[in-house]
Formats: structure tokens, sequence, C-alpha cells
């Protein structure tokens, strides 16, 4: 793949941030909707920080391709995207916390417990889990209420105890219990796929497409989230601090269980294209209106940051 492949998906990807952009400020604003009775002003801050710091967007990109795919309503779509993306940064603010990976450095920025301390960031975590739900739940959200529902049950499970945050548990404890390739495999498509299998999943839900749509959309999903987390893993390995926004070196020094230390860069390499294949294929029967789609998958593979 040449490098010119990846410059109109980069900016296709950036323009798509404006919006997202605009409603999560909008979203994390400082006045409590109806039923709230104060929002914190230093909770609000530190929430801001995790979430408006830049970052690829990624799976709002994917939420609302996905959704243009099967013709959903923009504007829900874009709810659902930035509900998908306060989940994400909720589980970076946990996963830089002490406790878990002890990082200082997020998106070229202090992390929040770094900025703010780490029972702030803490709870700006925990309330960004339940903003997520909110947003999605709300008749703001212009869906039939099924709709919303379906969204909502697919994100908990996405994101719970057998999916984001069941595959921070087994990362943890494959410090100590080396898994096999099965095992990282399951724990990656736990800690990183479930959110993104639930971005491209996530479409077909806004749009009431056909169930055999929705599982197809949601397998897309998983080769895409495998094949971030190698190139998560892969970066880890080859790319500076700088380059990233946040630590490299850290996978290999905390003897990190991932398929880059068990097969080694060139292996990852390799797989990393067959991922892609794969991906393209699933969207194989979408012909031109997947071009998008097709595109995010060689970026997740090819990404530099
Ligand atoms: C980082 O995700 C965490 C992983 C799942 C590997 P991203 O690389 O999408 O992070 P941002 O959102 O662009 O900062
Ligand atoms: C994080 O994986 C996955 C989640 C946040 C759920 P990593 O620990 O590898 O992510 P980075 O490298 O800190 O972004
Ligand atoms: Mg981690
Ligand atoms: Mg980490
Ligand atoms: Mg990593």
């Amino acid at each position: 793949m040449t490098k010119d492949d990846q410059i109109p998906f980069e900016a296709a990807l950036v323009a798509r941030t404006e919006p997202i952009e605009a409603l999560l400020r909008q979203l994390l604003g400082d006045r409590p909707l109806s039923g709230e009775i104060e929002r914190p002003q230093r909770l609000m801050e530190a929430m801001r920080h995790g979430v408006l710091n830049g970052g690829k967007r990624l799976r709002p990109f994917l939420v609302m391709e996905s959704a243009a795919l099967f013709s959903a309503d923009g504007e829900a779509a874009l709810r659902v995207a930035a509900a998908l993306e306060c989940v994400h940064c909720y589980s970076l603010i946990h996963d830089d916390l002490p406790a878990m990976d002890d990082d200082d450095l997020r998106r070229g920025q202090p992390t929040v417990h770094k900025a703010f301390d780490e029972a702030t960031a803490i709870l700006a975590g925990d309330a960004l889990l339940a903003l997520a739900f909110d947003i999605i739940a709300d008749e703001a959200t212009m869906l039939p209420a099924e709709r919303r529902a379906a969204l909502v049950l697919a994100l908990a499970r996405a994101a719970g105890a057998g999916g984001m945050v069941g595959g921070q548990m087994l990362d943890l404890e494959a410090e100590r219990i080396r898994p096999d390739e099965a095992g990282i495999i399951r724990l990656q498509a736990m800690k990183t796929g479930a959110l993104i299998r639930f971005a491209c999943e996530a479409g077909a839900i806004l749009a009431g497409a056909a169930a055999a749509d929705r599982e197809r959309l949601a397998e897309f999903g998983s080769a895409i989230g495998l094949a971030f987390q190698l190139a998560d893993d892969l970066l880890d390995l080859t790319a500076d601090a700088h380059q990233m926004g946040k630590a490299t070196g850290k996978d290999a020094a905390a003897g990190k269980a991932t398929l880059v230390a068990l097969h080694g860069a060139n292996w990852a390499r390799d797989q990393l294209q067959g991922l892609v294949g794969q991906a393209h294929a699933l969207l194989h029967p979408y012909g031109e209106d997947a071009v998008l789609l097709k595109q995010a998958a060689k970026f997740v593979a090819a990404r530099n940051s």
C-alpha cells in the first residue's frame, strides 16, 4: 500500500470529526440536564480534558459511515457516535490510571489523573460511561424507542464484563498467566475489538437493517478491531511517544502478552494484510457504497499514530 492511498481517507476522517467535536462539546457543557441537580465544575473540566483532547475519532467515523451505508438518519448516528466516543474516552482515562497502565501522556497531553488527580479521573470516567447511555436513550436521539433500546443493549454488552472491561481484566492477568495465541486474540477481541465491532454494527441497528447485514457489519468490525490492536501493539514497539502522543515501548517492558511479542513484527505485518483482506471481502456486497469503510480498514492496519 502506498502512502498516497491514505491521504484522501485521512482527510475524510478529519472532515467527519468537526460535527462530532461540536456535539461532544455541547454534551459536556456545565448546564445540568433535566433530572440532574448540578454538574460540578472540576468534574466537568476533567471530563472535557479526557474527551476534547484530540483523538482520531475513528470509532465515531465508523458509526457514521456504517449508518450512511444503510441510509440511517445522520443526526441520530452522530449522537450514537458521540456516545461511543464517551465510552472509549472513559476506557482510556481508566486505562492510564496508576493502578492500570500508569501512563502520564495521552493524545500528547497529560493524562486526566496527572492534570487533575486520581480520584477525579476515576469519577470522570464513571460519569462518561453513564453519559453514553444517557445520550442514546434520550429522545433527542430521534429513533424509534426499540432501536434506542437495541443500541443501549449492544453498547452495554460491548462495554461491560464480557466486552471491553472484561478484556481489560484479562489483559492485566495476562502479565502473570501467559495466554496462548487464542487467548491473546480473545482478550484483544474484548478489550479493543468489542467497541469497534459495536461502532460498525451500530449503523445497521440505527437503520433497522436486516439481521444478515447487522451480522456482516459486526464481523467487519471484529476484523478491523483485531487489526487495530495488532497495529497498536506494533506501534508500541516501533513508534515514539512524540508520534503517538502516548508512551511507547511499554508492552515489552511490562512483559505484556501480545501477538507482536509472541510472533514478531514481520508476522504482525503479514497478519494485518490478511485482516484487511478479510474485512474488504465482508464489504463486497455493498460495492462502491462501502468505499470509505474499506479505506478505514486499510487505515487501521497502516496507521502511524
Ligand atoms: C487507543 O485507541 C486505545 C486502543 C484501543 C489501542 P485510539 O488509537 O483510537 O486512540 P485515540 O482515540 O485516537 O486517542
Ligand atoms: C487499551 O489498550 C484498550 C482500552 C483502553 C480498552 P492499551 O493499553 O494498549 O491502549 P494504549 O496503548 O494505552 O492506548
Ligand atoms: Mg492497557
Ligand atoms: Mg494503555
Ligand atoms: Mg497499547
